[in-house]
């Protein structure tokens, strides 16, 4: 369905509401398989972009496995029907009572520092896990966009580790199958991207047990005219290189694993909102109020992220700047600054792109607001979730 014609589902549905395209997210997926050049791949939803259950029933009949960063996603995972052997769990201060259900449902577990290993040694002989490993410093982001940054985090555990690590599983029969890591979400450049894989795959060396690297994923999405794309083919292209390299010198052949979540399921999604005022601020420049706010797509608010915003209603009339302010109380709640739209009225519908990864699952219904509708447009039907 062309997204000018979204208002149509406006008046079906009521504002605000979220509009997820299934067909978007086949081809993204079935793009991005097709840039992974070696054969033993696996890749893994992150389930945190976008865990509601009727996306992740699309994602289990696509044929790929899921990330869960909680127990509660593991449950969301397990009703859309994905097996075991389908899941990645990766967090971090996993407790004891946790990591018990995770083995003894047998989900492949990503271990974030020495004391998650220690606390899983403590109880568990002769199986396997894999490790979350802490970035080199060295790696340099030039972006002020992304979301997660790793260099000023202690998330994962850090080279001077390894032997401790390895000598503990050793002890207890366990071994280290797997390592894991995370570079940033939404950053652009590939340069970053291709230092992380070469740091990656050097790491893997270190563990004689290896079975899989997974490089994580928080590939750059293009949400505004100004960014580049993201050059997805290079990375991936570059990585299943790498992947041939590590088999080789290992002589076995070790699984590539990604876990994407915003490259595959950001521009699904799309958010429908209705003008309900619009005040002149000069003769140049308006204030449109809309009929939501960041308590129901927060993005906005919280990273300052941009989303390209279009009038449905208005075709080749005059231009001119709006501000888009969410409606609470909040000074600061604007989905949108300074944007040139065709001229609007009261009442027309504004569409917000891209918002399929990170917005409903985001949104807290702050202050005392109720969720927004969601519609799921999947082989010409149009269901509500
Ligand atoms: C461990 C891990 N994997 C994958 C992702 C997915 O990132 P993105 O949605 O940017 O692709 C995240 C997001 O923060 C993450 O923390």
């Amino acid at each position: 369905m062309a997204t000018r014609n979204f208002n149509k589902l406006g008046e079906q549905f009521g504002t605000p509401l979220y509009i997820y395209e299934a067909d978007r997210l086949k081809e993204n997926l079935s793009n991005l398989l097709n840039y992974i050049t070696y054969p033993k791949s696996k890749v893994y939803f992150a389930a945190m972009c976008n865990s509601q259950f009727e996306i992740l029933k699309i994602i289990k009949s696509l044929g790929i496995g899921i990330q869960v960063n909680s127990e509660h996603e593991l449950n969301i995972a397990n009703e859309a029907g994905f097996n075991s052997s389908d899941i990645s769990f990766t967090s971090t201060g996993i407790s004891k009572v946790l990591m018990r259900r995770l083995i003894e449902e047998s989900i492949e577990i990503n271990l974030d520092s020495v004391e998650e290993v220690e606390k899983f040694c403590s109880f568990v002989t002769n199986k396997t896990f894999g490790v979350r490993v802490r970035l080199d410093k060295k790696i340099k982001i030039n972006s002020t966009k992304t979301t997660n940054n790793f260099f000023e985090s202690n998330v994962g555990i850090e080279k001077k580790d390894f032997n401790k690590i390895k000598e503990v599983s050793q002890k207890t029969g366990n071994k280290i199958t797997g390592i894991h890591g995370y570079l940033a979400s939404n950053v652009i450049d590939t340069k970053p991207f291709l230092e992380f894989g070469n740091f990656l795959v050097n790491t893997a060396y270190v563990f004689p047990d290896l079975e899989y690297v997974n490089f994580g994923s928080g590939f750059g999405v293009k949400y505004s005219e100004q960014d580049k794309d993201f050059d997805l083919e290079k990375v991936l292209h570059y990585y299943s290189l790498l992947l041939h390299k590590l088999s080789k010198c290992c002589q076995r052949e070790i699984i590539f694993k990604i876990e994407p979540g915003r490259t595959i399921m950001a521009d699904v999604g799309s958010f429908l909102v209705r003008i309900t005022n619009i005040k002149n601020l000069n003769p140049k420049k308006s204030e449109i109020s809309v009929d939501a706010g960041f308590a129901e797509f927060p993005r906005p608010k919280i990273y300052n992220s941009y989303h390209e915003i279009e009038n449905l209603e208005k075709k080749g009339t005059r231009k001119k700047v709006y501000d888009i302010r969410g409606n609470t109380v909040l000074q600061n709640d604007f989905l949108g600054q300074d944007r040139i739209l065709e001229e609007v009225k009261e009442t027309d519908y504004l569409l917000l792109k891209k918002v399929g990864a990170y917005g409903f699952v985001m949104a807290s219904g702050f202050p005392g607001k109720k969720l927004p509708k969601q519609i799921l447009i999947n082989n010409g039907n149009i269901e509500e979730i």
